[in-house]
């Protein structure tokens, strides 16, 4: 049986996803919410670890017709689990149906749940003494009549790097930053400025992809404890699949800098970017403030967002602006805001690259030359 990889994103930003893989020598099918490309489980395990846009991976195990609990019965049956999960882990079930036959959820997750138990069953083999940690999510999916069973390979949501701590009110996911960073095409070859950091996030995100590290600090996956996919705890360091080693923390090649005006969250993002062990630069300063750090850059930013934060930013888009025509001539900018009449307030030539729902608010993304 042929398995996938589904590598999940928020509708909107897909092609982002698309692209990340197409680097990564994959080809995928966008569909809404994600991409879908074929891989086995090891090559899903690396990309879990490794890849910076998705907000979560799934390993699908089988998809077919199951107009009936016997047809899913039947399809769960042929999925060599085996070959995936540890026989000791725990599975948790969790059923979405859209548009089928089989629509009672409650009904279905026991079934399903009970027909993965029955599919595994077997006498429980020492894997050289690691017994697993982490309970293993199984997705069925079942639209239009047609079953997807997938294991989720992250265990946590991978915007979770596991360097960041929250000391500000409405910080990026730091996948949506890794996407926003691919919008703008930056690749880490000229200077990156954020003059809203607040955590961080983007500075970070960039210094981490400027020295070809992957995105993660300490965490952990559920695809660590699959079989023939072992990672960091189980594998000898440099191994494939292992989390690197840190590297020391050199100074970027080109300028990254972010800044804010708010000093206990400049402090805030320095600790951040010392857990992650890159050192983009930080500064405690006003968006009325900011110098180019070189002649040619890209902005990439998320200003603040009237409604979510109950402020009045009107001003604040505005000095923005200005202040970008009058330093950063020719710099690229890259923004995120909710609306056109917002991003308009920045400069009226602004075009809309994207468009995406960040935290339940819909939230455009906007380019111009400055
Ligand atoms: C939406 S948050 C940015 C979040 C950031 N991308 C992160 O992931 O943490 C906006 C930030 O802009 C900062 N800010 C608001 N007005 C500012 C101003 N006039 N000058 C500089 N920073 C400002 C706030 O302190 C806040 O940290």
């Amino acid at each position: 049986m042929s398995m996938h990889g589904f590598a999940v994103i928020h509708p909107g930003l897909e092609p982002v996803v698309a692209a990340e893989l197409a680097g990564l020598g994959l080809e995928g099918e966008i569909v809404p919410g994600g991409v879908r490309f074929a891989a086995d489980a090891a090559r899903v395990a690396t990309l879990t670890r490794t890849m910076r846009t998705p907000s979560q991976m799934l390993l699908e195990l089988a998809t077919g017709p199951a107009r009936s609990p016997d047809a899913l019965g039947g399809l769960i049956k042929r999925i060599p689990w085996k070959q995936v999960l540890n026989p000791a882990a725990e599975v948790r079930v969790e059923v979405s149906t859209k548009g089928s036959r089989l629509h009672f959820k409650d009904t279905v997750t026991r079934a399903a749940t009970a027909m993965i138990r029955d599919a595994r069953k077997t006498a429980y083999v020492a894997d050289k003494g690691a017994r697993p940690r982490v309970a293993q999510l199984v997705q069925v999916r079942v639209v239009d009549d047609v079953a997807t069973i997938s294991v989720d390979a992250g265990g946590d949501l991978l915007h979770r790097r596991g360097w960041r701590q929250d000391t500000v009110r409405a910080p990026i996911r730091e996948n949506l930053g890794a996407c926003l960073l691919a919008l703008a095409e930056w690749d880490g070859g000229d200077a990156l400025y954020d003059p809203f950091c607040g955590s961080g996030t983007l500075p970070i995100e960039a210094a981490l992809l400027a020295a070809e590290r992957p995105p993660f600090g300490r965490r952990s996956f559920a695809c660590d404890e699959w079989v023939g996919a072992s990672g960091p705890k189980r594998s000898k360091p440099g191994a494939p699949g292992a989390t690197p080693v840190r590297a020391p923390s050199h100074p970027p090649a080109v300028p990254i800098v972010g800044s804010d005006h708010h000093a206990p969250t400049v402090l805030g993002a320095i600790q951040n970017a010392k857990r992650a062990g890159v050192s983009p630069s930080f500064r405690h300063l006003d968006v009325l403030q900011i110098e180019p750090p070189a002649v040619v850059g890209t902005v990439v930013t998320n200003p603040p967002y009237g409604e979510r934060l109950g402020e009045h930013v009107d001003g604040t888009y505005t000095a923005f602006g200005r202040v970008l025509r009058e330093r950063f001539q020719s710099w690229r900018v890259v923004f995120l805001s909710p609306d056109r009449r917002l991003a308009m307030r920045v400069d009226e030539r602004v075009e809309r690259l994207t468009t995406f729902k960040n935290g339940g608010l819909g939230v455009g993304v906007w380019t111009f030359l400055a």
